[in-house]
């Protein structure tokens, strides 16, 4: 009994104190942080990478860095380590972080992300990105392998990939950060450099990861659980979410495998992006820019194709989770390889990718092409055709189309993926010959100021969407240029190029939504009811996540799955439940179609817009890695990465009044966890006596 007894006093000390400090002190020395975003743990076949705190949540002594001494402060002079920083976005950086890593004094880290980006250019990804599942190995242009020709992104860190064992967050400038220096320059400077005296401020961070590893790791605890437990628990999730993809003639999509006598030519582009930080993806020149890009194609082909079709249909592709070793790209090759998809490889005549396109430098788009195909004498003459039409189609644009050398490889591409099932003649289109224009790339710096979507001072929300920026007329440039070239090269008359072209006050609108505000009028009134939910005021983020029934779809990828509609379809005189079960009645298909019920506008003296039901050709694709489809969680040619799940993420500063108090309060853990431990024991050995009158009858059974 000695133990207990003498946690039951140190407890009733606890609750005296805090009966004597009124809770007006509490709340003074206690701030939940809000608006923060951690880094989490994500796992592959062989590895895991990001960060976690210890289960209890990880506690150190907060320090501000704001110059070298204060380095030197953390890592070697400090007096009370472990210490949690607080860093401004000059010393984010790979050499930094992993020097805190190696001195064991670091308990956490902060950033603050600043208002503008650093002007050297910040890049946490791999130099060479997705160096291990593109299509050049050794057995394939061993010569242009691991980017030995090229390195594709060089101010790429490689922060991302390492792995942290304690947490680091983001905050976004604002009141709390005010908050956390107060504390800090109240309580932690020393005076004349000596060291601080208790209380001192200290900083706690939650991140406990519940994963370990790697995926097949957590894979194999997660198939054990869910085979021998009512209620299994979870440890991580594969990677996932939806592709999206549309043509311009109705395909059968209940018809899988070859499309005899069809030749589809496939314009293709990303969704996804990704940052150091969970959910703090903008991907502006990554991402955004080539799907509004690829969007606004689909809008300005639209008028030509239904007045003089072309002969071939022509296939649009948005491929989602191409940030961790092409998950969408691979799956729907692997579809079309194992006839799981509306069209098969053979069906392809041709594929144009949409690279990073919203930073030209001297007015220069490029055109990369793949070496080792192009040995191929028919290739060959496909890409040059392939070249020449794009370039035909260029002319009398704002802009010149050049290709780079002929040893240079692709650069990092969903093309690649195709290119490592067959010989598909193909060319991505980008705005750098050689190394990326993006100075950011895959950070949270890509962001709109970065492609200068920016607005002159005193517009309102309204006027925002409708202005129409520099960056939007460039990008309906090249939407243009790639409209031109798929009418062509799908067999139009040339004659009818002219009429062909994209609109940029479409393109403003979605630069604006995409990168500015998602909750705006054309968005509202151009998706479901239950997707205007989810708009909220935060700029949309494109990191793929993780998709599970509760949330099955990611919402950037029903925007544009809905703005796709809007530009393929054609408006029904349907009702809302008719628009649900359109089956029956005559002259609709499901196979053919979507149907799709949309807000609709709202008038100006209402709150409901009148909704209607469109018929489109816009379809959703599983995008989850044929690795978690066969079960392969160590596989070497498919993506393996899955999150970790976590139970809680939550930040917070208070004060800590000396060692001892430290001690004290861990005592006091410690005697209530005890407690409860006994307590538990003691109810559950008496189980029989204490609760014996208020049990069910069928349970005495047992
Ligand atoms: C990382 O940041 C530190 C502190 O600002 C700086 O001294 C160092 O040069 C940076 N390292 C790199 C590789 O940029
Ligand atoms: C890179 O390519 C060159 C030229 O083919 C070759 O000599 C060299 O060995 C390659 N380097 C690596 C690391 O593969
Ligand atoms: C897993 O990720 C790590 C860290 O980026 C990398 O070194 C490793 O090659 C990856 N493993 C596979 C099988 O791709
Ligand atoms: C931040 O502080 C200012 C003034 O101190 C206040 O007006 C504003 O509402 C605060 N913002 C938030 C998000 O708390
Ligand atoms: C701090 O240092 C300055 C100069 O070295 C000295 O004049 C001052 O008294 C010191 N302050 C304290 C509080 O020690
Ligand atoms: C689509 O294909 C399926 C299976 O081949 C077929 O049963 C169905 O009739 C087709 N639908 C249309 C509208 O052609
Ligand atoms: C070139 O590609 C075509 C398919 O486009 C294929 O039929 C042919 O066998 C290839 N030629 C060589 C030499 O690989
Ligand atoms: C953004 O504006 C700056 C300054 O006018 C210019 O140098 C830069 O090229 C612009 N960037 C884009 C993507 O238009
Ligand atoms: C192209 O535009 C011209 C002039 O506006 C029009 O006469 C012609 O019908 C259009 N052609 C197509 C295929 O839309
Ligand atoms: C979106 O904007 C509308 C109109 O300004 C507003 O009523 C609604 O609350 C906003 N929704 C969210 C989630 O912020
Ligand atoms: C597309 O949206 C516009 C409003 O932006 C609307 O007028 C038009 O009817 C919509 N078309 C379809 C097919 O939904
Ligand atoms: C709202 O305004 C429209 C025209 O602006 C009018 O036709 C309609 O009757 C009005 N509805 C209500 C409920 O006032």
């Amino acid at each position: 009994m000695g133990p207990q007894a003498a946690s039951l006093v140190l407890l009733i000390l606890f609750f005296a104190c805090n009966g004597v400090n009124s809770s007006s002190v509490q709340q003074k020395i206690y701030v939940e942080l809000k608006n923060t975003f951690p880094c989490v743990r994500l796992l592959n076949a062989t590895h895991q990478i990001g960060c976690q705190s210890s289960i209890s949540g990880d506690t150190g002594i907060l320090h501000v860095l704001e110059t070298e001494s204060d380095l030197n402060w953390v890592l070697s002079s400090g007096p009370n380590p472990p210490y949690l920083v607080l860093m401004d976005a000059q010393y984010f950086n790979r050499s930094t972080m992993m020097r805190f890593r190696d001195s064991m004094r670091v308990a956490g880290v902060v950033l603050v992300i600043p208002k503008s980006s650093p002007p050297q250019g910040f890049s946490p990804h791999n130099s060479c990105p997705n160096q291990g599942t593109g299509v050049y190995s050794k057995n394939y242009g061993p010569e242009l392998a691991d980017c030995n020709t090229t390195v594709w992104n060089p101010l790429g860190d490689g922060l991302s990939y390492e792995d942290f064992n304690f947490p680091i967050f983001s905050l976004h400038e604002d009141n709390d950060t005010d908050i956390i220096r107060k504390c800090y320059q109240d309580h932690n400077v020393g005076v004349n450099n000596s060291a601080p005296q208790y209380p001192l401020c200290a900083m706690q961070l939650f991140s406990h990861m519940h994963a370990v590893k790697d995926t097949v790791t957590c894979m194999r605890r997660t198939d054990i659980q869910s085979r021998f437990s009512i209620s299994p628990e979870i440890v991580c999730d594969a990677l996932t979410d939806y592709n999206v993809w549309a043509s311009i003639r109705p395909l059968n999509n209940t018809a899988k495998g070859h499309l005899n006598g069809e030749k589809l030519v496939v314009a293709a582009t990303r969704l996804d992006s990704r940052s150091f930080f969970w959910d703090e993806a903008p991907g502006a020149e990554s991402g955004v820019a080539g799907f509004v890009t690829l969007l606004a194609t689909v809008q300005a082909l639209r008028a030509v194709t239904e007045t003089a079709p072309t002969p071939n249909n022509i296939l649009f592709v948005f491929f989602q989770g191409e940030a961790f070793d092409y998950i969408g790209s691979s799956r729907m090759v692997y579809d079309m390889k194992n006839g799981k998809f509306v069209i098969d490889l053979d069906n392809i005549h041709s594929l144009i990718e949409i690279g990073q396109v919203a930073l030209r430098r001297d007015s220069k788009l490029w055109l990369h092409s793949d070496p080792v195909s192009r040995k191929n004498s028919s290739i060959e003459s496909e890409v040059k055709k392939l070249v020449s039409n794009m370039q035909h189609a260029g002319a009398g644009l704002r802009f010149s189309l050049d290709e780079p050398g002929v040893t240079q490889p692709l650069p990092p591409s969903s093309f690649q993926r195709f290119l490592r099932e067959g010989v598909i003649p193909g060319v991505v289109l980008a705005d750098h010959q050689s190394a990326f224009n993006n100075r950011y790339y895959e950070s949270l710096y890509d962001n709109a100021e970065y492609l200068n979507v920016t607005y002159p001072p005193n517009l309102s929300p309204e006027e925002q969407l409708e202005f129409v920026t520099n960056t939007a007329k460039d990008v309906a440039e090249v939407a243009t240029l790639v409209a031109r070239s798929l009418y062509i090269q799908a067999g139009g008359e040339k004659a009818n190029l002219p009429n062909i072209s994209a609109d940029p006050k479409m393109v403003t609108q979605m630069l604006y939504g995409f990168l500015v505000q998602p909750n705006n009028s054309w968005f509202r009134a151009l998706v479901a009811p239950d997707v205007v939910q989810k708009l909220g005021p935060r700029p949309l983020q494109y990191y793929i996540g993780v998709h599970d029934k509760s949330d099955p779809i990611k919402t950037s990828t029903r925007i544009i799955q809905y703005i796709l509609a809007n530009f393929t379809g054609t408006v029904t005189n349907l009702s809302q439940s008719q628009c649900q079960n359109p089956e029956n009645l005559p002259g609709e298909s499901k196979d053919l179609y979507s149907y799709l019920w949309v807000q609709g506008p709202v008038a100006p003296n209402s709150t409901q817009g009148e909704g209607y039901c469109i018929r489109a050709p816009v379809r959703l694709s599983r995008a989850v890695s044929p690795a978690f489809e066969l079960q392969d969680y160590g596989s070497k040619d498919y993506s393996t990465w899955a999150e970790s799940r976590w139970k809680r993420i939550n930040a917070r500063i208070f004060l800590v009044a000396s060692r001892d108090l430290e001690m004290l309060t861990l005592g006091v853990g410690v005697g209530v966890l005890l407690v409860s431990l006994l307590v538990t024991y003691f109810i559950n050995a008496k189980a029989d006596v204490l609760f014996s009158s208020s049990r069910e009858p069928s349970s005495t059974a047992y």
